[in-house]
């Protein structure tokens, strides 16, 4: 199959719910391919799925992300051309600086408290179901990463509903197919809205001090101590909590079906905290909640053979480079125990995900909870998959508890 081909078979309602027979065809083609000009969804001149390439392409400081033109007419995306993950250095480097502080293994270690804590309300909420069918996305996957997250940086949990919808309305605009007049206008009130609500939280935090992420960023902006605005400290915490929490509950939701297909390895662990990680590691690999990167080419080039011209833009799926044969062997087949080289899940470079650490630490501590207290366990119906390449995830699976 040739290219354009592949990627409108990847784009079709049924690529989106399963991609990896297309990606292995886009192996097949090559670590990379060119789109050609008159194809349907050419916003890319070159799409990437070799591992080594892309792995390459990612840690290269001078391949950029580049800004969608007119991003200065929409309120989101100044938001995002006004925070560390969309943009490049020196800025980038300025504003990850002060961010990073805040995911120290100190910070990280203070968190572990908070995890059980959640993870365990939420289990004993699922007892109380008695046995009975329970989403698993609604009762445990979503409000792990979105409570702990919230109580870290300083949300309210009482807003989080609300605030879900807002992240919802800018993920769908984030998605490839997202990029209508209509899902870039919802996307803008959402950051307006967004805006509006941490100038107030901000203000509060002021006035009275907690123990949370804004309180200490607020203390240092007012004291001189920060090299941000206050509305580059706003687009950070708007990008921060969006890319904490969809992504983390992606991870659980696409995991439970991949786990629970392999009862000996949930069996054992419960107390295997080196399987346990191995586990999580994988799962990340075989379902990553993230499959589509980009990286701007900073001049003329040829990468494996397909000419790039500068500026021109690669689709880097990393979906598909975390299921390369040439770096992962039998790279379809669930293996918690595979050595080889990390996956690309977090990416890789000057934007290597900062908040891994903390999504790692959820899933070693929740999974074996999970399991120990639900031996029993079942996926009752087929997932609903998210249908965003973006963000690919499982959005509902209903689970019997087991009794
Ligand atoms: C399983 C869960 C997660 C996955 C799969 C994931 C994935 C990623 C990926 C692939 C990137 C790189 C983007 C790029 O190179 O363009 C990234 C960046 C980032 N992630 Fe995560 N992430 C997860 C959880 C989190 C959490 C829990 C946080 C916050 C606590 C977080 C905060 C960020 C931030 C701030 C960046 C931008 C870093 C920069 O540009 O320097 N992520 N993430």
């Amino acid at each position: 199959m040739e290219v354009q081909e592949l990627l409108t078979a990847l784009y079709s309602e049924e690529g989106r719910q399963d991609p990896y027979p297309w990606y292995a065809g886009l192996h097949r083609l090559g670590p990379a391919s060119a789109v050609p000009p008159r194809a349907e969804h050419r916003t890319v001149a070159a799409v990437a799925v070799g591992y080594d390439l892309i792995d390459r392409l990612l840690r290269d400081p001078e391949w950029t992300k580049q800004p969608p033109p007119g991003w200065q007419d929409h309120e989101i995306l100044r938001t995002f051309q006004t925070s560390m993950m969309f943009i490049n250095p020196p800025d980038h480097t300025r504003m990850r600086h002060v961010f990073s502080h805040a995911f120290t293994p100190r910070r990280l270690g203070a968190l572990k408290p908070v995890i059980l804590r959640v993870v365990d309300e939420l289990l004993d909420r699922m007892a109380d179901a008695g046995g009975g069918v329970v989403d698993f996305v609604a009762d445990f996957a979503y409000p792990i990463p979105a409570l702990v997250m919230a109580e870290f940086i300083g949300i309210p949990s009482a807003d989080l509903a609300w605030y879900r919808e807002q992240v919802e309305r800018i993920d769908e605009f984030l998605d490839v197919a997202g990029k209508t007049p209509q899902r870039l206008a919802a996307a803008n009130t959402a950051a307006e809205e967004l805006r509006v609500f941490y100038r107030g939280l901000l203000a509060h935090r002021r006035r009275s001090p907690g123990e949370d992420l804004i309180t200490g960023l607020v203390e240092a902006l007012d004291a001189g101590g920060v090299e941000l605005t206050e509305e580059e400290l706003i687009s950070n915490l708007i990008v921060l909590f969006n890319a904490s929490f969809v992504t983390t509950v992606y991870m659980f939701s696409n995991g439970l079906p991949l786990l629970l297909a392999h009862p000996e390895t949930v069996a054992a662990l419960p107390g295997d905290e080196e399987l346990t990680r191995g586990c999580v590691d994988e799962v990340l690999r075989l379902e990553s909640p993230v499959h589509f990167l980009a990286r701007a080419a900073p001049v003329d080039t040829v990468l494996e053979g397909v000419p790039v011209a500068r500026d021109d833009n690669v689709l880097i799926i990393i979906g598909a480079a975390n299921r390369d044969p040439a770096r992962f062997p039998a790279p379809d087949t669930f293996d918690p125990t595979r050595p080889g080289p990390p996956s690309l899940a977090f990416g890789v470079g000057l934007h290597f995900c900062l908040g891994a650490a903390v999504s790692r630490l959820e899933g070693c501590l929740a999974l074996p909870r999970l399991f120990a207290r639900f031996p029993r366990l079942a996926v009752t119906e087929s997932p609903t998959y998210s249908g965003s390449l973006f963000l690919r995830g499982i959005d509902k699976l209903l689970i019997s508890t087991g009794g």
